[in-house]
């Protein structure tokens, strides 16, 4: 008997060195999936063209994410690990769904909000219609799960209100996809603001760890880590969330509860738990550091897994677009 696996697909947008963020909020669930789901993976590097950056920074950015996602485990023998622009279906299938979703749906899109105030001259079309070409993504490999980090929600909920909307006009041609959000790394704070995620772009190198800090860089970040006046630890994200933060992350690292994380460090002050994260960090990170340069020094065998990747993907998303083209009535 052969039995289907569920289908899950996320994707990363090579805008810079992800940080622990990405990591605990997506990538490490990305791999603990693979065996449960058939998993479709992809660096969305048509995303990134949204905010500008030179060609030789973005290029470089995205052998850099493709080789960390080898890394930290995605193996391309379970698992398809692919470049969106590699794959024209994901271009073509965005212009299709333009035409199902409405203005109004995407001037509600709090992340158009936010990077439009960020980039105020550059607020650009693609910015405006990010979630469709993500919606296209998704929709195009049959996800029934998208595992993500909290921020990425309401793209989610929108993707399932396009396919929801097609359905309804024109029959059962999408798979609705379900948010796969993690209890606890969901939402990993900034390190110098700890009410907001941490992010990869953030001006401020201090408020986040990149997957490729050095052992020093992790201390040194955390030294500075903004935590409270109260000297106690205790995880209570509400009142404390700078050190709530650490514990998570600890917690994190070590595959324990916050409660377990909390008890440990409950007799102690805010120093021990910085120096006890940035070993658990280190111990976590060095590993990956290590196989992406492995990866990073073979580019012809890094290129040629880009385009097995890419052919594994466009079998598929051919299939769905095709599907597609013939409910609205486009000849093939
Ligand atoms: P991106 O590149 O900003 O982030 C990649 C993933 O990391 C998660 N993440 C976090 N999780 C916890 N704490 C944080 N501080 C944190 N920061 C980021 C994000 O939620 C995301 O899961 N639009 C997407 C990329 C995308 C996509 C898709 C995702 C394009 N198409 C289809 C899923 C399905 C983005 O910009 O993610």
């Amino acid at each position: 008997m052969i039995i289907m696996r569920r289908r899950s697909f996320s994707g990363i947008q090579p805008s810079g060195i992800p940080t622990i963020g990405n990591y605990f909020g997506a990538l490490r669930h990305w791999v603990n999936m693979q065996d449960e789901y058939d998993g479709v993976y992809c660096v969305v590097d048509m995303h990134a063209l949204t905010i500008r950056r030179s060609p030789q920074e973005l290029a470089g950015n995205i052998r850099y994410l493709y080789a960390l996602l080898r890394a930290v485990g995605i193996d391309p023998d379970r698992s398809t690990l692919f470049v969106q622009s590699h794959v024209p279906a994901h271009a073509q299938m965005m212009w299709l769904l333009s035409c199902y979703t409405m203005y109004g749906e995407m001037l509600r899109m709090t992340q158009f909000k936010d990077k439009s105030k960020k980039h105020p001259d550059n607020v650009n079309t693609g910015l405006f219609i990010y979630p469709v070409l993500q919606a296209a993504d998704i929709l195009l490999y049959d996800a029934h799960a998208v595992p993500i980090g909290a921020d990425q929600k309401q793209h989610v909920e929108i993707t399932r209100d396009i396919a929801e909307r097609v359905n309804a006009l024109y029959g059962p041609v999408f798979t609705l996809p379900e948010p796969l959000i993690p209890p606890v790394g969901g939402k990993i704070l900034s390190l110098l603001d700890p009410t907001r995620k941490m992010d990869k772009s953030d001006p401020l190198p201090g408020a986040y760890i990149s997957l490729d800090d050095s052992r020093a860089a992790i201390a040194q970040k955390l030294k500075r880590a903004v935590t409270d006046s109260e000297g106690s630890v205790r995880y209570d994200p509400e009142h404390k969330p700078g050190v709530s933060n650490l514990l998570g992350i600890y917690s994190l690292c070590e595959g324990i509860t916050t409660r377990e994380a909390e008890g440990i460090f409950s007799q102690g002050g805010y120093g021990a738990l910085k120096d006890a994260v940035t070993e658990a960090l280190d111990a976590t990170l060095a590993p990956v550091r290590e196989k992406v340069a492995c990866y990073l020094a073979d580019l012809p065998q890094l290129d040629a897994l880009m385009r097995e990747g890419a052919e594994k993907a466009s079998a598929y998303a051919d299939t769905v677009l095709r599907k597609l083209c013939a409910a609205l009535g486009l000849l093939p």
